[in-house]
């Protein structure tokens, strides 16, 4: 993939310089401080702080509507912040020219909760949406690219000429993926990846994330109510509660915190069951 891609490696995103997941030192790609954003009187984030490290799967939990969408949507300069500051590999965005804010935003990758993919596009187009938005690429070259990201996400090259109507649930996930990908960025952000996917689809789909986070090195946010890939794939999580982060940490953290909601969510009923077959997989 190397060889065909156009643009000059990135000396900062090579993985044998990579410093451990999450540990101390390791490079915070993207800082979130006492960040407000609101909707009138309705405050959604009051003063959050989140800082997501590289090479990393934070998961990011909280009851429907606490504003996780709100957050990444804020992050990816779709909503505007009523204050503090969004620091994306080590850059203030406000504090940047357009040309390099274009450079920033080809760095990030998303996958939007709704409406993944545009209906009236095959898989192949919908993946060079971004490429034609910020590279100036031949079409041959676009479409060598796609067929790399196709395959990148599992799907069989017969998709590349499908529209998203003849696809499945799964199948539009993978897609939407590969759409993401496209500009092989540092950071991506998913919005509930698995949801309406069975079991051991949203399963194969956890796998596929882990697979690219230790292969290409990629950095994951992904809001999710998950319990599966919370306990399987993420390696932190973030709980967002109260209009903040609540609690972060990793899964044993979150089975130890005190907090009610947090406490209900992690050991309740349907997380006990997994609880119990990770322990019965572990012994
Ligand atoms: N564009 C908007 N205009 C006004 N209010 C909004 C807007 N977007 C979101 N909100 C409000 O912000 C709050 C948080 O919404 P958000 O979509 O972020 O929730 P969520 O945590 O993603 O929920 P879910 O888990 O159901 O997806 C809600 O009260 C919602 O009504
Ligand atoms: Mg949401």
């Amino acid at each position: 993939m190397e060889e065909v891609w156009p643009v000059e490696p990135r000396d900062d995103a090579t993985m044998d310089e990579k410093e451990p997941r999450g540990g101390d030192g390791a490079e915070i790609i993207l800082s979130v401080k006492d960040l407000t954003v609101g909707f009138g009187s309705n405050i959604v984030l009051d003063k959050l702080n989140l800082d997501i490290y590289r090479g990393e799967i934070l998961g990011f939990v909280g009851a429907s509507g606490t504003g996780k969408s709100v957050l990444m949507r804020t992050v990816l300069r779709l909503l505007p912040r009523r204050s503090g500051s969004i620091k994306i590999l080590g850059v203030e965005y406000d504090e940047v020219s357009e040309e390099e804010r274009m450079e920033l935003d080809m760095r990030l990758g998303v996958l939007f909760q709704h409406g993944a993919l545009f209906s009236s596009l095959t898989v192949m187009e919908n993946i060079q949406v971004p490429m034609r938005e910020y590279l100036n690429l031949p079409q041959d070259l676009m479409d060598e690219l796609a067929r790399l990201k196709i395959d990148m996400v599992g799907l069989a090259p017969e998709a590349a000429d499908k529209f998203p109507s003849e696809l499945s649930g799964g199948m539009i996930k993978r897609a939407a993926l590969a759409r993401a990908l496209a500009l092989d960025p540092d950071l991506v952000f998913l919005d509930e990846p698995t949801s309406g996917l069975d079991p051991i689809g949203a399963a194969e789909f956890d796998n596929l994330i882990a697979k690219l986070r230790d292969t290409l090195g990629l950095t994951v946010y992904m809001v999710t109510h998950d319990l599966d890939s919370l306990f399987s794939v993420c390696d932190r999580i973030a709980v967002l509660g109260q209009k903040r982060v609540l609690v972060e940490g990793t899964i044993e953290d979150m089975l130890t915190c005190d907090d009610d909601w947090v406490k209900s969510y992690f050991r309740g009923k349907r997380a006990r069951s997994i609880v119990r077959d990770g322990d019965k997989k572990a012994s």
